[in-house]
């Protein structure tokens, strides 16, 4: 079966982990793939053509059909001309897969104004130049069914835990744009979703604490392995997909669907303006925090809005107690 046979998609990050195998599925079933990415390191710096180049041996010695390009996706006019090489190339486009993506574990009290620039600018604004140009093209053509944009979000980004600051932010705005998006392109057959993965690759080998959780069982299901994510991808970029503008998390077999940034406490003053004593009281008997988000319940992993431990230092504080951080960053076993 063939499903994405005489399909183009561009993939993003595709050298390597999730985006390797998203590319490799794609071109599975038929699609042309252009296989991007800059071979940089986790945290964004350096560059290595030989990644991209490799995946995109792997699906022409498979019979498949992939172009290699190491195109920077962080900036308006290189993300044109990754859409101008899919086109030159395989003479059109169906599927975008923005997949890469930097991380760095920096604090906004840590944050250096570049790192920060660096991440938001790989991470989303790379994601919205290309949405932007492959949309660009898609209404010059006119509507056609089929075509589809996945975007990665990050359960970071849904519910951003402390010490990735600028890659939480990064993420929850893949999320908004993505939602923002999916009605302003519907009319010509453009669907756009989000994965929020959770998958073995360089990025979770950073952080010790995924240790136990990313190790590849000896026997039986593999939940971390990135095909599981793929497998969403794929129905996210096939005619199959019933869905637009949602963002998805992927943990193993296990999928959620989000609910946009959902409200949990709903207050209102009868259609008159709060006067500041009565909105002091009603916020008053609201719980400060929300019940603890899941992240990945099959990882066990929670994030507060805010932690138990972020109240009992505020609270800390205004006794004018000295207090340890809330936190602990997660690079640090
Ligand atoms: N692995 C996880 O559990 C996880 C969880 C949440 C989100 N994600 C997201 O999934 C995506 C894939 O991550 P991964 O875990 O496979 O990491 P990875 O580091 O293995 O792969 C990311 C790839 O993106 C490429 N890249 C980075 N900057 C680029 C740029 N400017 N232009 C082109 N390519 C660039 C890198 O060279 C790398 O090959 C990322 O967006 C990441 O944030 C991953």
């Amino acid at each position: 079966m063939s499903m994405l046979a005489g399909k183009v998609a561009i993939v993003t990050g595709a050298g390597r982990g999730i985006g390797r195998s998203h590319a490799l599925t794609l071109a599975a079933q038929g699609a042309s793939v252009i296989v991007n990415d800059l071979g940089s390191g986790i945290t964004g710096g350096g560059s290595d053509g030989g990644p991209a180049a490799a995946v995109a041996d792997e699906i022409r010695a498979a019979g498949g059909a992939a172009i290699a390009d190491a195109t920077d996706i962080a900036g308006w006019d290189q993300a044109k001309a990754l859409v101008d090489l899919a086109l030159a190339r395989f003479g059109r486009l169906d599927i975008l897969v923005n997949n890469a993506g930097i991380t760095q574990y920096e604090s906004i009290a840590t944050e250096s104004g570049a790192g920060w620039e660096r991440v938001l600018a790989v991470n989303l604004t790379g994601t919205a130049a290309l949405m932007h140009w492959a949309v660009r093209h898609w209404g010059e053509q006119g509507p056609e069914p089929g075509r589809a944009i996945v975007n990665t979000s990050s359960p970071a980004g849904t519910n951003p835990p402390p010490g990735a600051t600028s890659y939480c932010v990064s993420k929850a705005g893949v999320a908004a744009l993505t939602m923002a998006t999916a009605s302003e392109i519907a009319h010509l057959g453009v669907r756009v979703n989000a994965l929020a993965p959770m998958a073995r690759s360089r990025m979770t080998d950073a952080v010790p604490m995924l240790d136990d959780i990313m190790r590849t069982p000896e026997l039986g299901f593999d939940r971390m392995a990135p095909d599981n994510i793929s497998r969403l991808m794929l129905y996210l970029a096939s005619p199959a997909c019933r869905f637009t503008g949602r963002v998805f998390g992927v943990d193993g077999d296990d999928i959620y669907l989000f609910e946009g940034m959902s409200a949990e406490t709903h207050l209102s003053n009868g259609g008159a303006a709060w006067e500041q004593e009565a909105l002091a009281d009603a916020l008053g008997s609201v719980e400060r925090q929300d019940r603890a988000y899941m992240i990945a319940p099959n990882m066990h992993l929670r994030a507060g809005a805010p932690s138990q431990a972020a109240l009992d230092a505020l609270d800390a504080a205004a006794r004018g107690e000295r207090a340890a951080p809330a936190w602990k960053s997660i690079i640090e076993s």
